[in-house]
């Protein structure tokens, strides 16, 4: 059975001058256990699609259409006080600065214990044993002790270890994860991400794992989803994706595939810009920077598609669409001419004309 279902969800904010449309349509699943990546360049809508499901959208922001399932139920309808009692027990969150999850007047401890007692019908002390192993769990020394320490007296990676752990305490169904590693320290960064994936396997709670690290995402996620102005642009296993992407926004972030043996490597740098919220173009959202780009590309939106091992919201992939293998010829012609080579006499006159 599916654990999270996000179905065609739309995020709006409303301004004076209109409505701004952050995330247009967005859908996909997240199976029990699984850990699934979110990528893509800055503004492409990872942590509203996150704050959305947690029911953390900062107001005037709002679900504006669509749905969000957690385990069949409607989630995305229920209004912030209603959605307390999901925010901890069945979603738990970690962000990417440890402070904005930890009050700095209480004790990790007492914030352990609280989290717990207000979701599982446990007394006080066996609340404290469970505080305790967690902190043993997400690899705190002396956990006995350090239990009655307040945040500021832990160094930044050792507080996310406490965030992972108050994240974990009310053994949520899923953690979404925005960035978790981003403010810590180069050096520690794997050990929390790898401490993240082993907990959360452990106890079989699923992972949202926002990242712009290609390197986390290949180690770490089971199926990973390319987001681009606000959609979908790719989702599928991670292998695949990464070595056979299939929609060319994809292909040209994986220009610097991550090289498990050397230094972590962020997503490659695409020339021009992602469009803003309100200069979305017609059809494809990728068309301007998209070097494939071919005339139905410019009036119709891809939806997402099967597309070999992964799905793609790409006409390249359109069966149904004869023009689509065409498509692909121009297309090659036009790498062949990008990389100064001869094109073949077949390759030499597009079929469709290849608009840059
Ligand atoms: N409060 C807001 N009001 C208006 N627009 C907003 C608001 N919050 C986010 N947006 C817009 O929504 C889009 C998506 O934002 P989001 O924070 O989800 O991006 P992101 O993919 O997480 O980027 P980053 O990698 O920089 O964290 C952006 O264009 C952003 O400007
Ligand atoms: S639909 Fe067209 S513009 Fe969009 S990614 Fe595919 S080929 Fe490029
Ligand atoms: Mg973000």
């Amino acid at each position: 059975m599916t654990l999270l279902q996000v179905k065609d969800l739309v995020v709006e904010f409303p301004n004076r001058r209109g409505t701004l449309r952050a995330l247009d349509r967005i859908s996909f699943d997240i199976a029990p256990g699984e850990i699934l990546g979110v990528v893509g360049e800055s503004g492409a809508g990872k942590s509203l699609t996150g704050a959305a499901i947690i029911g953390l959208l900062e107001p005037p922001g709002r679900v504006a259409g669509g749905e969000i399932l957690l385990e069949g139920q409607r989630i995305d309808n229920l209004g912030f006080e209603a959605m307390r009692p999901i925010r901890g027990r069945k979603i738990g969150a970690i962000f990417q600065d440890p402070l904005t999850s930890l009050n700095p007047l209480y004790t990790v401890g007492r914030q352990l214990v609280e989290t717990i007692r207000s979701h599982l019908p446990v007394n006080e002390a066996e609340a404290r044993k469970r505080a305790i192993g967690l902190l043993q769990d997400t690899g705190i020394p002396a956990a006995e002790q350090r239990i009655d320490h307040f945040p500021h007296q832990f160094s930044g990676g050792m507080r996310q270890r406490v965030v992972i752990a108050l994240a974990l305490a009310a053994e949520p169904k899923l953690i979404v994860a925005d960035e978790p590693t981003t403010a810590l320290d180069v050096s520690i960064q794997a050990q929390i991400i790898q401490l993240l994936k082993q907990v959360c396997k452990e106890r079989g709670a699923a992972v949202m794992l926002i990242t712009h690290d290609m390197g986390v995402i290949a180690e770490t996620c089971d199926r990973v989803a390319v987001m681009y102005a606000g959609r979908i642009a790719e989702i599928g296993p991670v292998h695949e994706v990464i070595h056979q992407p299939a929609h060319p926004y994809t292909s040209g972030l994986m220009g610097s595939i991550p090289d498990m043996t050397s230094d972590r490597e962020r997503l490659n740098q695409i020339d021009g810009a992602m469009p803003r919220l309100n200069a979305i173009p017609t059809g494809c959202a990728y068309n301007p920077r998209c070097p494939r780009t071919f005339a139905r590309c410019l009036v119709e939106r891809p939806e997402l598609m099967h597309a070999g091992a992964t799905r793609a919201a790409c006409w390249l992939h359109d069966a149904a669409d004869p023009h689509a293998g065409q498509a692909e010829i121009a297309a090659k012609h036009h790498d062949a001419l990008a990389a100064g080579e001869r094109a073949t006499p077949e390759a030499a006159e597009p079929i469709v004309e290849v608009t840059r």
